[in-house]
């Protein structure tokens, strides 16, 4: 663990290496605890650099055994080491060989960072810095060498030996162990370094990509799971043929291997040619996996299949420009399943986690431009506003450019970078280039945190048939940044007639082109000519702005919308707009019925039974505002509680209102032909599942749900049932015998555990805490496991905004003290997991003051990581 020195990188300080490692060659000697490592680098000076510049590479935590230059072996006079550093001084002026070995105990890694042991396979994880735990290096990506990897083990225990790049030699050596050579010829950066070594099953497919190149398709997976890899590895065979349609790439290897393992940090990871998963985005079967990991697997397959071109061959020059990569691939996978899927569908999801997801991180402590400009700890930077906010900027510059004109700069992009570390700036100029447009107020997004707010009034004159539109931005301060300049918003927009379709909108200035308006000063007003009627405004369409929005309409106009907006995803912002506006004030006020109340569950009550939307619409459509949307919402002086009441309030009035159409409609969308994974068939699933939940809440007896749960034939049914009766029936027997039951049937797979542990900690309630920590006592939980820790604490952190915001403050005690916990063995996952505190400041005074003694206390534990305390520090600050 690198306990935290204060240190702080800066974007303004970047420099190119003194010295250049074109070639490594690499020999793993893999053993539990005392593992070798021979690190052969071909190392050169470059040309700028002083004859007497020493070579300093980076280490973490290494043992080193010896070092060599150029065949002669170096003593303790010619170099200098520490753990987190080499430094070899009196080097030739020409190129030269360094040779170092070091020695690891991968057993005792629970970092998760570098060479590991994950339930008894050996891998590694080398982004963003764990290739330094490995060996020195210069380790940072734009050093960038060709690889060869020979990889040495006992073959009973690691018969599969798999690295980067196409096998070159494999064969037997002495006492009943192998090896295996690979080479990789691209060049790579060391964060792309991969290793897996032990005993898997496998699948194995082809692709030919268009070009002609016959690849070979690997999915390595846990012994007796090969079956449940199926569906991966037809969502590797989309996205493969997808990324040549769409963007015109190739996949440029002879072998492309996935292998999924069971302790990972993230979600996965893009090594050249052998991408390594948290086998929860890999394993998936209709027994065992919902439909959401159905989405969340394709999704992800694909995210990282993409990265071959958007991180690998063109790779980040430092990692301030994370965004580079993980932005425009999160937007390539998200254009992927919206191709896959529903369109509408798939952006209003994409929206709702940018709302519930980014927007607290942009707009609380822990707020930081797309690009940053400084970090302490670059592990803290793999965030919402990186991923997804990231992506929403390539959004907005294809919807400014038009798809054509994107396409292009994303074509120059690739021809002019190909094999480079790039910046950000390399990639807004092929978008210049090709447009011959200046994108530097619109650079802004990157550079500038925060969410901008956009106000707009509207008024119509009947008399002359003009509708003025007066709009206004603002960016709100952010840590570090108090003033903010004025940036480039694409607002699209539209004006819907009487009958529900749009009407013709030319504004009288040219200022509205292609249905979009550009918001560049601070007040923009806009008028709309020749208008035969009073249009309702439609804004933000597409949700083509990653923006905060306060516009005067009416509740007439919004309830319109929600129904007759051409544009869903427009739609559907006006009436999740409606509902959440609804929750804010019965927070506020409690009532039992008003008019509005009746007006909200007719209108939804319209869309159930409304079968020219998809089902995955309707369902999506018919959830509520969650209680934290509804508390950010809020923003300030928050009560969870109170939140809690008006959604259950809300909730048991729709359902009332609708009883028989729901359970009739419920009934109806019941599945009788055999599974499919499909979108459709998953939307309908959704529906029927919401409409359990209120036909649930109307009925207010658990037998629905309980019969549910038992006729399921699959696990998104299942696991729904189980949400329903645990979330609303919890001391019923029926509840009880369900979960008991569903622990039995799952005992030997923590996958399906995990949403057992997650569907117990979202229970509200005061009795939530006791029910956690007897559950972190259950013999499936295990503090080591991050899939089991995000399960459990995370998503009672993350979820229960009754339970975690308990008014005595136990919930932040229980959670701190599961960080202190974690931390020690695991210090990226503690500090992820302690970011569920970065709304503290928005809660009511009693709880802030809690929430904030608990920091304090975290912050206090002496020798505290670098991961832990950033995060912590940020928070308080
Ligand atoms: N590059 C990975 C992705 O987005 C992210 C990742 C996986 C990661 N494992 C990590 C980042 C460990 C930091 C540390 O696809
Ligand atoms: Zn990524």
């Amino acid at each position: 663990m690198t306990i935290d020195t204060g240190k702080v990188y800066r974007l303004e300080d970047y420099r190119t290496s003194d010295y250049a490692i074109r070639a490594t060659h690499l020999v793993f000697r893999l053993d539990p605890r005392h593992a070798r490592v021979t690190a052969t680098l071909s190392v050169e000076r470059r040309e700028d650099t002083a004859f007497d510049a020493p070579l300093v590479l980076d280490g973490d935590g290494l043992k080193l055994l010896s070092v060599a230059l150029d065949g002669t072996r170096l003593t303790a006079q010619d170099y200098s080491a520490a753990p987190d550093q080499l430094t070899v001084a009196r080097l030739p002026k020409g190129p030269f060989t360094l040779v170092i070995e070091t020695e690891l105990a991968p057993e005792a890694n629970s970092a998760l960072m570098g060479l590991y042991l994950s339930n008894g396979v050996y891998c590694t994880q080398c982004e963003a810095e764990g290739f330094r735990r490995i060996t020195y290096f210069l380790d940072r990506p734009d050093v960038m060498s060709v690889y060869t990897v020979r990889i040495e083990a006992p073959k009973a225990t690691a018969p599969i030996l798999l690295s980067n790049g196409n096998p070159v030699e494999s064969g037997d050596l002495e006492d009943g162990w192998h090896y295996a050579v690979w080479h990789d010829p691209h060049l790579k950066p060391s964060y792309l370094f991969a290793l897996v070594a032990g005993d898997l099953g496998k699948i194995t497919d082809g692709f030919t990509t268009r070009s002609g190149r016959a690849v070979e398709l690997g999915i390595y997976v846990e012994k007796g799971k090969e079956a449940r890899a199926a569906y991966a590895m037809d969502a590797l065979k989309r996205s493969m043929h997808w990324d040549e349609d769409v963007f015109g790439l190739e996949y440029d290897l002879d072998v492309f291997n996935i292998v999924a393992v069971s302790d990972f940090n993230m979600g996965a990871m893009e090594n050249k040619g052998l991408n390594i998963f948290n086998d929860k985005y890999v394993l998936a079967d209709e027994e065992t996996a919902t439909d959401a990991d159905f989405a969340n697997i394709e999704a992800i397959i694909a995210h990282e299949y993409f990265h071959n071109w958007t991180g690998n061959r063109i790779t980040c020059r430092d990692w301030f420009q994370l965004c580079l990569k993980e932005g425009l691939t999160v937007f390539r996978d998200h254009e992927f399943s919206a191709d896959m899927r529903s369109r509408a569908v798939k952006r209003i999801a994409e929206v709702r986690t940018l709302k519930s997801l980014q927007f607290p991180e942009d707009q609380g402590p822990l707020a930081h431009p797309v690009r940053p400009r400084r970090y302490r700890e670059i592990n803290n930077f793999y965030t919402a506003t990186v991923y997804e906010k990231g992506s929403e900027v390539v959004r907005m510059i294809r919807t400014i450019l038009g798809a054509d004109t994107f396409r292009r700069g994303m074509d120059l992009y690739f021809e002019r970078h190909d094999g480079d570390a790039a910046t950000i700036e390399d990639f807004l100029k092929v978008f210049e280039d090709v447009s011959g447009r200046d994108l530097s107020q619109f650079a802004l997004w990157y550079h500038q945190a925060g969410t901008p707010h956009v106000s707009i009034s509207a008024a119509y004159d009947e008399a002359r048939g003009e509708l003025t539109l007066d709009i206004e931005q603002s960016v709100p301060p952010t840590p570090s940044e108090s003033r903010k300049r004025l940036m480039h918003i694409p607002l699209a927009i539209g004006l819907v007639g009487q009958d529900g379709s749009d009407l013709e909108a030319v504004s009288a200035d040219g200022s509205f082109v292609d249905g979009l308006i550009h918001l560049k000063k601070r007040r923009q007003v806009v008028r709309f000519a020749g208008l035969s009627q009073r249009p309702a405004v439609s804004l933000n369409r597409g949700f083509s702005a990653p923006v905060t929005l306060a516009s005067e309409q009416s509740v007439d106009d919004r309830l319109f919308l929600a129904r007759h907006d051409s544009d869903l995803v427009a739609r559907w912002q006006a009436l999740n707009g409606l509902l959440c506006d609804y929750l804010i004030e019965t927070s506020k006020t409690p009532v039992r019925q008003s008019n509005m109340t009746g007006r909200l569950a007719e209108v939804l009550g319209a869309i159930a039974a409304d079968d020219t939307l998809e089902p995955a619409y309707r369902a999506l459509a018919l959830t509520p505002p969650s209680e934290a949307d509804v508390a950010r919402e809020i923003g300030s002086n928050i009560d969870p509680d109170a939140i809690h009441d008006a959604r259950d309030a809300l909730i048991d009035a729709i359902a009332a209102a609708n009883r028989q159409s729901f359970e009739a409609l419920y009934g109806e969308l019941e599945d009788t032909d055999s599974f499919s994974s499909d979108a459709q068939s998953a939307g309908r699933r959704a529906l029927r599942n919401v409409l359990l939940d209120y036909a649930s809440a109307a009925r207010r007896t658990p037998e629905l749900a309980a019969g549910q749960y038992c006729q399921a034939t699959n696990m998104t049914e299942r696991a729904a049932a189980l949400a329903v009766l645990a979330h609303r029936f919890a001391s019923e027997p029926l509840s009880v015998s369900a979960l008991a039951d569903f622990e039995t049937r799952h005992a030997d797979n923590p996958l399906v555990l995990d949403k057992w542990f997650q569907i117990q900690a979202t229970i509200p309630g005061d009795a939530a805490l006791s029910r956690v920590e007897k559950l972190t006592r259950h013999g499936a939980f295990s503090i080591g496991n991050p899939n089991r820790v995000r399960s459990l604490i995370g998503t009672f952190a993350s979820s229960n905004q009754t339970g975690f915001h308990r008014a005595d403050g136990a919930g932040y005690r229980f959670f701190a003290d599961r960080i202190i916990e974690v931390e020690k063995r695991n210090p990226q996952v503690a500090a992820r997991l302690a970011t569920a505190f970065r709304s503290w400041r928005s809660l009511e005074p009693g709880r802030q003051e809690l929430a904030r003694v608990e920091l304090a206390r975290i912050v206090a534990v002496p020798g505290l990581s670098t991961d832990l305390k950033d995060i912590v520090d940020r928070t308080l600050a």
